[in-house]
């Protein structure tokens, strides 16, 4: 855009700014369109601030907006509030389909506030600035949420270096979280009142003393740092944003700043245009019960529809196997040795597998060229097989077989070499019939670089769109945190950042409760691939062999997971994801009457609800996919019953359920693989009472 535009854009929106301060409405609220969250905008000496009431309550006390900026530092005081856009009363609500997820029909309803700010050059004088920032809220029945939208004015760059956005509590609350790291979510929950934090990640839960549940998270993050959570003083939080290694949060150039219809901007006409930048949406997810939080679709909502055209038949839900677990037991390797686990004849065993149990694909890693580099600067091929991996006779083999290849792309945290090789990489494995790479980022990044960061999240989506135009699926691990863009780019199927089940094999694991604080936190994000599927609890097999061996400093020896065998099955339902593995080694699951649950699971899941649960306690969750319905509850350290009535079944229809529970004998700790398998005939009239050992759950097929 020229000059002479901008110029002429940047006069328009003055004078139009100072034109319209004289007519400032007076609407200063908006609400839910069930009237029960109204957020507030307030100013006092130049400096915007928001504030929340739930049920009339206050709920968020008066909160900062605003950011710092090198160079124009005008976006953090000294700004008047021009105009309120009408109130956007959503008569009726929106409903959207996506091709998988928790649910494939999605409802949107919001109501939405939006104001400007300016800048007041001179408290003196009656002339305002430009158009600084505006800030667009949209409060939900399950939460609210708001994002800066910053015009281009006549910056080159915006540089950012501190966001001064606040969410202050009027009342202490249990939390919890991980905390605040731009590298890594492998950590495990602390459960803490919220005085207590220091700092945390996000979504970060709580659960206030007056009874509601809600949590802090973003959406739609595709082009700057995370957000984490630091606490400034007792109940006050302030957003704390990743780093550039010189210090600068985010840099927006220019040719960044993209036009938004006037509709995008304001939600009504469609006649004005012109450069603006949105940041991500801050979010708060809030609820009456605990999992009205993961009912809530709220996170989605807030995304941009889908972006990829055409066919998407390329995009399907599966269930996987891999070559992983015996390398994560140390009794195989990545690299090409006498304990190499990606070979031809194992590839070959594990298709099989696979083709014979009703499993869809088969996850190879350590296939390729470049583990030797493991733990130095790692230099990948992702081109180049070891010579022990026939590639071409493997992919031949998987088709003949019905059975999909999911490839590996271990970066090691080496961007540089990984962009490089991309583009070729993707067009390699689309030339081969291959949909879905698991990428890997296990190592520091360059440069000083963080994982989290705007440079790294921006990485993240260039690898989602090749994919995209390759047609191929995506599994991340060492991701950045799901923001909900899978709605956006629906081959963004699954991701880790989370201690998952890698950690039971070579450090003290994760406590039983992890498994039922994870749906109210992590999950609240987005799919989570966290592999449940271990059905040597003890590692029996592996633990005397003389060839174990450590491959990570965390190993502890004593090494094991820390649930049932039910609750591995449970797990499945209750931590979703589209890609869901059955981890454990396939000599583990051959003649299993338990794999059976996974034979028939459907990971094309239709609808879901949670339908009981308390954070960190227990979880209920109920899938359909197709005729089926699918259950599983899990519970923490404590035994447990619970009634569910199945009142969810359609009417005038039985089903045969078949129910693996613990044994009344199960315990997680001193006899873990102990189970029952029972079929009954039930109809939504039943109510069943799901019996659950410490550490223990129950999962049941429906059919
Ligand atoms: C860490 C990943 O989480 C794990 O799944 C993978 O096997 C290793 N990195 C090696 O890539
Ligand atoms: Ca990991």
């Amino acid at each position: 855009m020229s000059r002479i535009v901008i110029t002429a854009l940047f006069i328009l929106l003055s004078s139009l700014s100072f034109a319209q301060q004289h007519k400032k409405t007076d609407i200063n609220s908006i609400s839910s369109p069930d009237g029960r969250i109204t957020v507030f905008l307030s100013e006092e000496n130049g400096i915007p601030y928001y504030s929340v009431t739930v049920d009339n309550q206050l709920f968020i006390n008066k909160s900062r907006l605003g950011f710092e900026t090198k160079g124009t530092d005008n976006y953090k005081d000294h700004l008047v509030g021009l105009e309120t856009a009408q109130t956007h009363k959503m008569g009726k609500p929106v409903v959207w389909q996506q091709p998988w997820g928790e649910n494939k029909t999605i409802e949107c309803h919001y109501k939405l506030l939006w104001r400007s700010y300016a800048s007041k050059p001179d408290s003196d004088s009656d002339r305002l600035g430009p158009v600084v920032f505006c800030v667009e809220i949209r409060v939900f029945n399950d939460g609210f949420a708001f994002r800066y939208q910053i015009p281009q004015n006549d910056i080159d760059t915006l540089f950012i270096t501190n966001e001064l956005t606040e969410f202050n509590f009027v009342e202490e609350a249990a939390s919890w979280s991980i905390p605040a790291n731009f590298d890594s979510y492998e950590f495990l929950y602390r459960s803490q009142s919220l005085s207590a934090i220091d700092n945390a990640n996000t979504p970060m839960t709580f659960h206030t003393f007056s009874g509601i549940y809600g949590s802090i998270h973003e959406a739609a993050l595709t082009n700057f740092p995370e957000m984490t959570l630091v606490r400034t003083d007792s109940l006050r939080f302030r957003a704390q944003l990743a780093s550039w290694p010189d210090g600068i949060k985010a840099r927006i150039p220019a040719d960044q700043f993209c036009f938004h219809s006037r509709r995008q901007l304001l939600h009504e006409g469609d006649s004005i245009s012109s450069p603006y930048f949105f940041t991500p949406w801050r979010t708060v997810q809030i609820g009456h019960k605990a999992v009205d939080l993961i009912n809530s679709n709220l996170i989605l909502n807030l995304n941009e529809p889908c972006k990829i055209a055409g066919d998407l038949s390329w995009i399907r839900p599966m269930k996987y196997i891999g070559i992983w677990w015996g390398m994560h037991l140390g009794i195989q390797s990545w690299t090409m040795d006498e304990r190499h686990g990606a070979t031809t004849a194992n590839a070959i065993r594990y298709i099989d597998f696979a083709a014979n149990n009703n499993i869809d694909a088969v996850l190879f890693e350590g296939w390729n060229e470049g583990w030797e580099t493991w733990g130095s600067r790692q230099n990948f091929d992702f081109t180049k097989p070891y010579a022990d991996f026939d590639m071409d006779s493997i992919v031949r083999y998987a088709a003949r077989k019905g059975v999909a290849i999911i490839s590996h792309h271990e970066t090691g945290g080496n961007i540089y070499n990984y962009e490089r090789q991309l583009e070729r990489t993707y067009q390699w494995l689309e030339d081969y019939g291959i949909h879905c790479v698991k990428t890997g980022y296990a190592g520091g990044l360059p440069d000083g670089h963080s994982h989290h960061g705007q440079f790294n999240v921006q990485h993240y989506r260039r690898v989602v769109e090749t994919a995209a135009n390759h047609r191929i699926m995506l599994d991340v691990h060492e991701p950045i945190k799901p923001t909900g863009l899978r709605r956006t780019y629906p081959n963004m199927m699954t991701r880790e950042g989370v201690r998952g089940m890698e950690w039971n094999a070579w450090s003290e694991g994760n406590p039983p409760s992890h498994h039922e604080i994870l749906p109210f936190t992590r999950m609240l994000a987005g799919p989570l691939d966290y592999t449940p599927g271990t059905f040597d609890i003890l590692f029996d097999s592996t633990r005397n062999l003389p060839t174990h061996q450590k491959w990570n400093d965390n190993d502890q020896g004593n090494s094991r997971v820390h649930t049932t065998i039910c609750k591995q099955l449970a797990n499945w339902v209750i931590l979703y994801s589209p890609l869901q593995m059955a981890s454990d080694l396939i000599e583990n699951y051959e003649n299993h009457p338990c794999f059976q649950f996974y034979r028939d699971f459907n990971p094309d899941c239709d609808w879901s609800e949670a339908l009981q649960g308390e954070i960190g306690e227990y979880v209920v969750i109920v899938r359909r996919a197709g005729e089926s319905f699918f259950l599983g509850a899990s519970t923490n350290e404590q035994a447990r019953t619970v009634r569910v009535p199945l009142t969810f079944l359609p009417k005038g229809k039985k089903f045969e359920a078949t129910i693996y529970a613990d044994a009344p004998d199960a315990n997680w700790e001193t006899n873990p693989t102990a189970y029952v398998i029972e079929k009954r005939i039930v109809t939504r009239k039943d109510t069943l009472e799901i019996r659950m050992a410490p550490g223990g759950g129950q999962a049941i097929y429906f059919k």
